[in-house]
């Protein structure tokens, strides 16, 4: 259990609190348990028929802890961020984000997989792998030129640069803009509106879009991981990630 996720299920819909707003909601090993668990209960939980993720009215999250990327890497394919990847890219029941503030990493590629992304004007997306000395992850690598078309893609998953919430949705990342102080009212509601439509039918669509794709994806998956873990040791990698705690820039020069 971790306090750092905070969870809770009302009217239908599973809600998952990301709750670590000293750290920028920066995710460690634990909350990513804690999120995969959650999602795996709402699958199992017959009375739930939606799942909301959403962080705080200014940060949605700064992406995977990068203290725990130099101190204590994910290993292998059950580790707890495979887990929750594994979880919300095979999830039956509908999924809806709503994005305030920086969604950097897996921040940004975990909306791939959720049906239904709503943004405040002060969203800050990026994709930042490349500039970390890493690849992406989540399946982006195949999703992202799929919804964005391989130019969008190539520019955001190459360069890494923090994006505008008018810029996601121009990619086909966000459904919708809605101003910061609605966001959250908004998602809920989208998500009792969800709720109220007829269950096997809404899964059933869902699975006629996600089926056709799941096997490229679950082997994207796999090849993106294999190649993560490996970076993850890498020189530039600890350059890239060590800088940033050091609050100073990287300096690749000598690689
Ligand atoms: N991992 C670990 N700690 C993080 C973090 C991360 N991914 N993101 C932010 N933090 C910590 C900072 O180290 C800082 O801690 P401190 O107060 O103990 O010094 C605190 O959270 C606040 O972050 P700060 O950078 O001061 O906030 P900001 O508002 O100026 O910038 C971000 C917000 C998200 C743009 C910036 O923190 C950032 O770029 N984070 C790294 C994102 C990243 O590369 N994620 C990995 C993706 S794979």
């Amino acid at each position: 259990m971790t306090e750092h996720v905070l969870t809770q299920t009302r009217d239908r819909i599973a809600r998952i609190e990301l709750n670590r707003a000293d750290k920028k909601n920066a995710l460690t090993a634990e909350m990513y348990a804690a999120m995969a668990d959650a999602v795996v209960a709402a699958e199992a939980d017959a009375q739930v028929r939606v799942t909301l993720i959403h962080g705080k009215p200014d940060c949605f999250t700064a992406g995977n802890d990068l203290k725990d990327f130099l101190e204590r890497p994910p290993h292998g394919e059950d580790s707890p961020v495979f887990r929750f990847l594994q979880a919300i890219s095979t999830a039956r029941k509908p999924l809806i984000a709503a994005v305030a503030g920086p969604a950097v990493g897996i921040g940004t590629t975990m909306l791939l997989h959720c049906d239904l992304v709503y943004a405040a004007p002060n969203a800050r997306f990026q994709l930042p792998f490349v500039p970390l000395g890493l690849v992406p992850e989540a399946g982006s690598s195949l999703l992202l030129p799929r919804i964005a078309g391989y130019q969008r893609a190539a520019e955001l998953l190459l360069l890494g640069r923090p994006f505008t919430a008018e810029k996601a949705l121009a990619a086909g990342i966000v459904t919708e803009v809605i101003p910061e102080g609605e966001l959250l009212e908004y998602a809920l509601d989208a998500a009792l509106g969800v709720a109220a439509l007829p269950p096997s039918s809404l899964r059933a669509t869902k699975a006629l879009m996600k089926d056709r794709q799941a096997q490229p994806l679950a082997q994207a998956m796999q090849e993106e991981g294999a190649q993560f873990r490996a970076c993850l040791s890498s020189p530039e990698a600890r350059e890239a990630m060590t800088a940033f705690l050091e609050k100073r820039k990287p300096d690749f020069s000598r690689f």
